[in-house]
């Protein structure tokens, strides 16, 4: 049976605790961390910025799976690729010039994802889908965490994957909101690599094990 890799939003995380947080991770059977940055604008909530992101690439020893939630991301591209960004995503709402910003993306030398808002189709990805390592199918509005998923999340899934089938694209699928250990497996039986799990994993008892258990 498939195995998810798990990525823990930090968001969730006990920011006067991040480098025991971070370490958990470490420790953890989680494949990234989790990056979520908010801008304000493109969402109704302002998370953390660079200074935050320099302090858990400190402590991190995983590569670190940045969620850009800003509008017009190509200003700061560079600087993320200095903190350490493995992954870096941006969102197909967020970016006029979305296939500029990609190219620019893998020239830095970062793997480069698109996320995707509930209300946006997977088929807007047919003519991207080729040049992006991740998809990030949002399963919650974003900008908040702690959020009930999205049902029709599921349907996605499948029509991504029938995509990177089709146009045998190496693109993996991150599912990112009100991830559980209720609809991991069938998330994963859906077509999902990567979950994203934030409340999930750190407002429980113990945080590696719950890791543990939304692997499967
Ligand atoms: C939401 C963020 C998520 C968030 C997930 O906008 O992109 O990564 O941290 O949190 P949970 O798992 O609590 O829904
Ligand atoms: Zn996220």
């Amino acid at each position: 049976m498939k195995k998810a890799r798990i990525a823990p939003s930090l968001l969730a995380a006990d920011f006067g605790n991040l480098q025991r947080d971070v370490e958990m991770v470490n420790a953890s059977e989680a494949t990234y961390h989790h990056i979520d940055v908010m801008d304000g604008v493109f969402v109704p909530n302002i998370s953390y910025g660079m200074p935050v992101v320099k302090a858990i690439h400190k402590y991190a020893t995983k590569p670190l799976d940045v969620h850009l939630m800003i509008v017009d991301p190509d200003r700061y591209l560079e600087e993320f690729a200095n903190l350490g960004a493995h992954i870096l995503t941006v969102h197909y709402e967020a970016c006029t010039h979305l296939h500029r910003t990609i190219q620019a993306i893998k020239a830095l030398g970062m793997k480069a994802g698109v996320a995707l808002n509930p209300h946006t189709n997977v088929m807007l990805l047919e003519d991207i889908i080729q040049d992006i390592d991740l998809v990030l199918i949002m399963s919650v509005n974003p900008g908040f965490g702690g959020q009930s998923f999205i049902d029709n999340t599921y349907e996605k899934i499948k029509q991504a994957k029938e995509l990177i089938t089709r146009k045998n694209s190496t693109a993996l699928i991150e599912i990112d909101g009100g991830v559980t250990t209720a609809n991991s497996q069938k998330l994963v039986d859906a077509g999902a690599d990567i979950l994203v799990a934030g409340s999930f994993v750190f407002k429980s008892d113990n945080p590696s094990n719950t890791i543990k258990e939304l692997k499967g």
